[in-house]
């Protein structure tokens, strides 16, 4: 007697320790199944889970003499064979009949392995089933080992219950993690389109506001240019009728031949038709500047065309004119460029204006910081520069365009963050930290390319525009 209270003991400390110095529900139940194996003499001892979304027991343990546990008997539905009916009556079940119970699924298996007796006990907390432990004997029972069954299955019971309230707040957890980072790539996304209307926003007004002016200018312009063609072949026919007067009367009187010298006729019979086909070509030029001022806002956003690069650098030079040239305080910043022979690219021709225009303005932006406190001889000392050299890719895969600046550079910190959304080291009004961001996107996700940036303290710095070229 005394020695089965000791046994009843040792047993009931075995499942505590299982159950408070486990981790896994596996480990503990596993240890559990053993325990019932080595204090109640099993020959086997199984734990089975309630599913009770699926209303089946599922073989979470087993030892003794078969351990593994996805045999025949790992999935039991409530009410079939004798855990299933453990489970669905929620009441303990002890026979030492087991040749001859109906409810065993293999009698000739218990009969072949010396299986007399079975134990069955439900696991039940609360009111509720979690589960069943169960053990097979090759020596009969008696009612005690219910006893002990029941001694520690509400314990097991309640350590299968809190295993799966944590699973379970695990899993929540894991799911509103989800959601939040979900959340997160929702907000990214919605600042980028953001950034991306504000910007062509920015684009389609200045688009605009260029397209107008240059559609304006295009209608006196023509008609100058028309009057002066008229004017050269008016001029000519007066100098021709001029002459034809000089010869007929080679002696005019002295007023005539004062008048003559007075105003450097010979000269002036000379310059005039220069003065207009210069001023022709002044005129074609202005033409072509608003030709080309229409290709740099031409809409381009629902599909690709092929464009000269070279003609996108070159506009957008000349719409930053105004800021390129000599001021008071300084003499012109030199553009140096390198134009190679490359092919045209498709692309969306507007949005990479609006790259080249982003690049160069902050081009400009640094050299007037690195202006600041210098002469206006020291600055001519070392004027400010900006090269723009393009090349095509070894492989002819690609072309490259690096717009390079000797202004004051940046220290690492700043480099690793140019391309930040909204990081800015301008003043307030003056930048918006929007335009590498958005230049990035445009060249890396809408054209497949790469935007890079090299640049130390004190050494200026060089960005470089890698474009595919499509060869579809
Ligand atoms: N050529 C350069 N030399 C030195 N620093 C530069 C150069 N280009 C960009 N930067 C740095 O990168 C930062 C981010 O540039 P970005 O063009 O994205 O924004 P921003 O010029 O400040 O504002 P925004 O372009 O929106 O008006 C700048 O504030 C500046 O510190
Ligand atoms: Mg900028």
């Amino acid at each position: 007697m005394l020695q089965e209270e000791t046994r009843r003991i040792e047993f009931r400390a075995d499942i505590d320790s299982a159950l408070t110095q486990l981790d896994t529900l596996p480990e503990i139940l596993k240890r559990c199944t053993a325990a019932v194996v080595e204090h109640l003499d099993a020959a086997f001892a199984r734990i089975w889970t309630l599913n009770a979304k699926e209303n089946v027991l599922e073989l979470q343990a087993s030892s003794g003499l078969y351990t593994h546990i996805n045999g025949s008997h790992s999935r039991i539905p409530v009410s079939k064979f004798k855990i299933g009916w453990i489970a669905q009556t929620c009441q303990p079940h002890l026979t030492n009949d087991v040749y001859n119970d109906e409810r065993i699924s293999d009698r000739d298996w218990a009969r072949r392995e010396g299986m007399i007796s079975f134990a069955g006990y439900p696991l039940i907390v609360e009111g509720q089933l979690v589960g069943v432990i169960a053990l097979f004997a090759r020596h009969a029972l008696n009612d005690s080992v219910l006893k002990v069954l029941e001694l520690v299955s509400h314990e097991i019971a309640l350590g299968i219950k809190r295993k799966q309230v944590e699973e379970a707040l695990q899993k929540s957890e894991m799911q509103l993690r989800q959601k939040a980072q979900h959340l997160e790539e929702t907000l990214h996304q919605l600042q980028q389109t953001q950034l991306q209307m504000i910007q062509s926003e920015k684009m389609s007004a200045l688009g605009n506001l260029v397209a107008g002016v240059a559609h304006e200018i295009n209608n006196p312009v023509g008609f100058i240019s028309g009057n002066i063609s008229e004017a050269m072949a008016t001029v000519g026919d007066l100098i021709n009728h001029l002459r034809l007067y000089q010869e007929k009367f080679d002696n005019p009187g002295e007023e005539i031949e004062k008048d003559a010298l007075d105003i450097d006729l010979e000269y002036l019979l000379e310059d005039l038709p220069k003065m207009l086909s210069s001023m022709k070509v002044g005129c074609d030029r202005i033409r072509n500047i608003s030709t080309s001022l229409r290709t740099f806002s031409r809409a381009d956003r629902t599909s690709k065309v092929s464009a000269n690069l070279h003609e996108g650098l070159d506009t957008t030079l000349m719409i930053l004119q105004y800021r390129l040239k000599a001021k008071e305080t300084r003499p012109a910043i030199q553009v140096i460029k390198e134009y190679a022979e490359i092919p045209s690219v498709k692309c969306y021709f507007g949005q990479l204006n609006q790259v080249f225009m982003n690049i160069i303005s902050n081009a400009i932006d640094a050299l007037e910081e690195s202006n600041q406190g210098r002469s206006y001889a020291a600055i001519e000392k070392h004027p400010n520069m900006i090269s723009i050299k393009t090349e095509i890719a070894e492989d002819r895969q690609s072309v490259l365009i690096k717009i390079k600046d000797n202004g004051l550079g940046m220290t690492k910190e700043v480099k690793s963050r140019i391309f930040d959304h909204l990081f800015t080291t301008k003043a307030v009004g003056k930048g918006t930290g929007l335009g590498l961001s958005i230049s990035r996107q445009i060249v890396q996700e809408t054209h497949g390319g790469s935007l890079t940036c090299s640049s130390a303290l004190g050494e200026g710095a060089e960005f470089a525009i890698m474009l595919p070229l499509d060869r579809s």
